[in-house]
């Protein structure tokens, strides 16, 4: 048997030790293993194949990033090319890899990726790729497995950020605002939130009005604290106002955000006097060592990613559905969106214990 490995989309603390567990499990049951480098770059003659061996992926499980590489842009059936004027087409070269599989031997592939490579993973799957899948993403969004490894680490460095902050914060008698990652799902600032005791907590799946967080503000100014903690994703937008898009994306990218935290921080000092800082957290999250839970958990999905391959579970991903790891169709994956539940435990303990949301 001779399988392949591939990373995609944004990185994510845990990756290695995915590959890792996968290459250990795969090499225990005398399979060969190669690595897709960059995506399926790789396979396209973009880039390398190389094998992995038990010594390739030796000391790597405690490290950030990928020794794959990654890309955000490298779908095989829209892949960029620049045309001799310097515009970009998009072209369909998934023969092309499917092909190049087939004349390495390779009999199976697994992705490791967020909704991008699921959607590569089923397009592939149709064409006759043999392909399990490994949710991959630091916003917690990829439906059906209760987690991803990556969040936890992401959460704990938005954690350490808050709490950095917060003295700061107390000290100047200031409003922080912290813009965390979160595109279309707020878990990284509520769970970082709560953890962290912010006062106000904006996320995208709750619609808010800078009326009700400077409330919240004045509130506690009134009752003698006169420092408050804001944290905001980055995809969440005021009712009837749009997401803050910043510069531009390279073709085949998806749309970049970024900047909502500083109008929120001008717009606070306007509205409420108090002076107002911001910062963007940005790729700090994604970087650094996995936390315990997600070394533990990627080192799960690997493992179990080989183990379905043995079983033949083809178009299917691993998940956690606690205490489980189980495999789902990645068709049902797609058909779905993963957000967080305004009604959700974690939500009302927050509204609970007095933070804000903001609505
Ligand atoms: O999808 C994960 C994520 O971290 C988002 O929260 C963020 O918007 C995006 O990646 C940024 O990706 P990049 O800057 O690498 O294109």
């Amino acid at each position: 048997m001779r399988i392949a490995l591939s990373t995609g989309g944004g990185d994510a603390p845990g990756l290695n030790a995915v590959i890792r567990a996968a290459v250990l499990s795969a090499r225990t049951r005398g399979w060969d293993v190669l690595g897709i480098k960059r995506g399926y770059a790789g396979l396209l003659g973009e880039d390398e194949v190389v094998p992995l061996t038990a010594e390739s992926v030796r000391g790597i499980a405690g490290t950030g990033g990928t020794i794959l590489r990654t890309t955000n842009r490298g779908s095989p059936f829209a892949y960029p090319m620049q045309q001799p004027d310097g515009t970009w087409i998009e072209v369909d070269r998934s023969d092309e890899l499917v092909e190049n599989a087939r004349n390495l031997g390779i009999e199976a592939i697994i992705s490791i990726g967020g909704d991008g490579s699921l959607k590569i993973a089923s397009q592939l799957a149709a064409k006759g790729m043999r392909i399990v899948s490994v949710p991959k993403t630091i916003d917690n969004d990829v439906p059906g497995t209760v987690t991803t490894f990556g969040f936890d680490t992401a959460v704990n460095t938005a954690l350490e950020a808050i709490d950095k902050l917060h003295t700061t914060a107390e000290s100047h008698d200031r409003v922080m605002v912290l813009e965390v990652m979160g595109r279309d799902a707020g878990f990284i600032a509520l769970h970082a939130g709560v953890a962290g005791t912010a006062d106000v907590i904006l996320i995208p799946e709750i619609a808010w009005e800078i009326e009700k967080v400077c409330e919240k503000i004045m509130a506690r100014d009134a009752a003698g604290h006169r420092f408050s903690i804001v944290v905001v994703a980055e995809g969440s937008k005021p009712r009837g106002g749009h997401e803050s898009i910043i510069g531009a994306s390279l073709p085949g990218q998806d749309r970049r955000l970024g900047g909502i935290a500083d109008r929120l921080g001008y717009d606070i000092q306007q509205r409420t006097g108090k002076e107002t800082r911001s910062m963007v957290l940005g790729h700090l999250q994604r970087g650094g060592p996995p936390t315990g839970y997600d070394r533990l958990l990627a080192t799960r999905f690997g493992a179990a990613a080989v183990q379905a391959i043995a079983d033949k579970r083809w178009g299917h991903m691993v998940a956690l559905q606690s205490p489980h790891l189980v495999c789902i169709p990645i068709e049902e994956v797609l058909r779905e969106t993963k957000q967080v539940d305004p009604e959700h435990d974690v939500v009302q303990a927050a509204r609970m214990i007095g933070i804000s949301f903001g609505d």
